[in-house]
């Protein structure tokens, strides 16, 4: 790679968007290297998200991007075979007038990460790129493979010197080298410290973007803009007013073709160590003094640390783990988790999990979170609730057999991304009769064009060097730390029954008794 060159520090992405910019631009040529490029996260996802980017004058000037995998394929395949997975999987049809400029920027190089001189036809093809087109050398390395080959990919870029030494990696330096890493980092602490400790050899944190396709959701980002953009919400948000919050992550689909990693995972790791825990912390967060990626991220690590504890017998009060059986989906019969191909008929791994968390913080002292997720329910939703503490039970709540329905904020995530928030209104007519209304917001209507997808936002971030929508490597770990001594216990008890739900259904009855042990109910989505 070239010397390093200091260039400006460029402000955070927020920080732009806050002052006025319309659109964020990430104007410094970059190439992009997917090692995976021939995958199915690359065939669905990356490159339907880039050609979106492109088709909206985004990508950056004389952008290449290099597909890398074992298959034998040549630049035209790959470009055949990203037309197909956009034709497929994009938001936006493709326009044919458009498609060639952007195919042009694609190229495949066949290179095996496993073995020794493995990169070597990649950087004899990124020199050649990179000279034809003009590109300074700036490089965003994406690792669409397998998790077992993060640190492999990381230590073969090490050893072809496409990443400068780490302490001449400054933010500020050119060219640049990127790493993007995908989920899951680990399957427990300390398996993802080790991948950590291993990365960090070779690239610096704020070179490292881990991924987590939650947080490029508009809706996801909404969070924080209707919490610090409006007065009416954040003076509420606190123990005083709020009764409890809920989150939701439904599932209608089974395990599909995914059982080779969700045997080993379960709803546990693919969804609440990650996804779940993040929403959390976003919904429960202090206000950070700025915008800036690191001040958002300490103050969503905050949250984090100051999670109760679920240890031992306590893990049987507050959580529930249960395993779809055979059921419906939309009034066809499926068949149950462990008869699904390539499940052990014997699989203790969950496919629901709800969780009573507490956060031991001023804030939010003696408020439940109450986390649901699960494989198999009977809707796809993702949803937010916050449940805002009862009228005293005088006036229009006197009568104690007829409570009124407490405010509830809820924030859907997806699908319908919007937010309501349901207010007691007065029925028209001669008589009080009160009624729950809802005030309903919902993008779609609201702002028309389909959002964007959330790889193309968090892929034009890392282009823009703007790490807010990531995960630090402190923010994985602590998430790890607080579900360790679940996986523990229940590691520990091989014997113990497995709870079942019908697919189609909202979960166990364990997990209702959960939330009705307190007082409470599932919010019906
Ligand atoms: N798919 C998703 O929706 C999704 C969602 C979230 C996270 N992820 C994560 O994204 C990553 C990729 O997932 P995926 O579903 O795209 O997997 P995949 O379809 O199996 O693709 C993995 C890619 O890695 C390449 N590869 C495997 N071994 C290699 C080696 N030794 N050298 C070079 N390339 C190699 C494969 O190409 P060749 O066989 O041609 O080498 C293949 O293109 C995983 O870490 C996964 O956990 C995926």
């Amino acid at each position: 790679m070239a010397d390093a060159v200091e260039a400006p520090p460029a402000p955070s992405l927020f920080e732009r968007l806050s002052a006025g910019e319309a659109a964020p631009i990430a104007a410094e040529p970059v190439t992009i290297v997917i090692f995976g490029g021939a995958g199915d996260l690359a065939h669905r996802k990356l490159l339907p998200a880039l050609y979106n980017l492109s088709l909206d004058g985004l990508l950056p000037p004389r952008t290449a991007i290099v597909g890398v995998g074992r298959k034998a394929m040549s630049d035209d395949e790959y470009r055949a075979f990203a037309k197909e997975g956009t034709a497929q999987f994009s938001r936006r049809p493709i326009d044919e007038s458009a498609w060639p400029a952007f195919a042009s920027s694609l190229f495949f190089v066949n290179a095996s990460i496993d073995q020794a001189q493995g990169l070597g036809p990649l950087g004899a093809r990124l020199d050649i790129v990179e000279h034809e087109r003009g590109l300074p050398g700036n490089r965003i390395y994406y690792m669409a493979v397998p998790p077992s080959l993060f640190v492999p990919t990381v230590q073969q870029l090490q050893r072809a010197r496409f990443v400068p030494p780490r302490d001449a990696a400054t933010p500020a330096a050119r060219p640049f080298a990127r790493l993007i890493v995908e989920k899951p980092i680990g399957h427990d602490l300390d398996s993802a410290r080790e991948i950590d400790d291993s990365i960090a050899e070779v690239f610096n944190e704020h070179q490292i973007y881990r991924i987590d396709h939650y947080l490029g959701k508009e809706t996801v980002q909404n969070i924080l803009v209707l919490r610090f953009a409006n007065s009416i919400f954040e003076p509420l948000f606190n123990q005083k007013y709020v009764d409890h919050v809920q989150i939701t992550v439904a599932e209608s689909e089974g395990v599909g073709t995914r059982a080779g990693y969700y045997e080993q995972a379960g709803a546990l790791r693919d969804m609440v160590q990650n996804h779940m825990l993040q929403l959390l912390s976003m919904i429960a967060m202090d206000p950070p003094h700025s915008l800036d990626a690191d001040v958002v991220r300490d103050e969503k690590l905050e949250v984090l640390r100051s999670l109760r504890p679920i240890v031992g017998e306590e893990v049987d009060r507050r959580v529930v783990r249960a395993q779809y059986v055979a059921g419906f989906d939309m009034g066809k019969p499926v068949p149950g988790y462990r008869e699904e191909p390539g499940v052990s008929p014997q699989s203790r791994t969950e496919t629901y999990v709800a969780i009573q968390i507490s956060i031991d913080n001023w804030r939010w002292a003696g408020i439940p979170f109450f986390l649901r997720t699960g494989k198999r329910l009977p809707k796809r939703a993702s949803e937010i609730s916050v449940h805002l503490k009862e009228v005293p039970p005088i006036l229009f709540n006197a009568d104690r057999a007829r409570p009124l329905d407490p405010n509830v904020l809820s924030i859907r995530i997806q699908p319908d991304e919007g937010f309501a928030l349901g207010i007691s209104s007065k029925v028209p007519g001669p008589r009080v009769n009160i009624y729950p209304v809802k005030m309903d917001f919902h993008y779609g209507a609201t702002f028309g064009a389909s959002s964007p997808e959330a790889y193309e936002r968090l892929l034009l971030d890392v282009m823009a060097g703007d790490a807010t929508l990531f995960m630090r490597r402190d923010a994985v770990e602590a998430a790890w730390r607080f579900v360790m001594p679940i996986l523990d216990r229940w590691r520990a008890q091989k014997d113990a029954p497995l709870p079942t739900y019908r697919a189609g259904e909202w979960g166990p009855a364990e997990a209702d008794r959960l939330i009705e042990a307190t007082g409470r109910q599932w919010r019906p989505l």
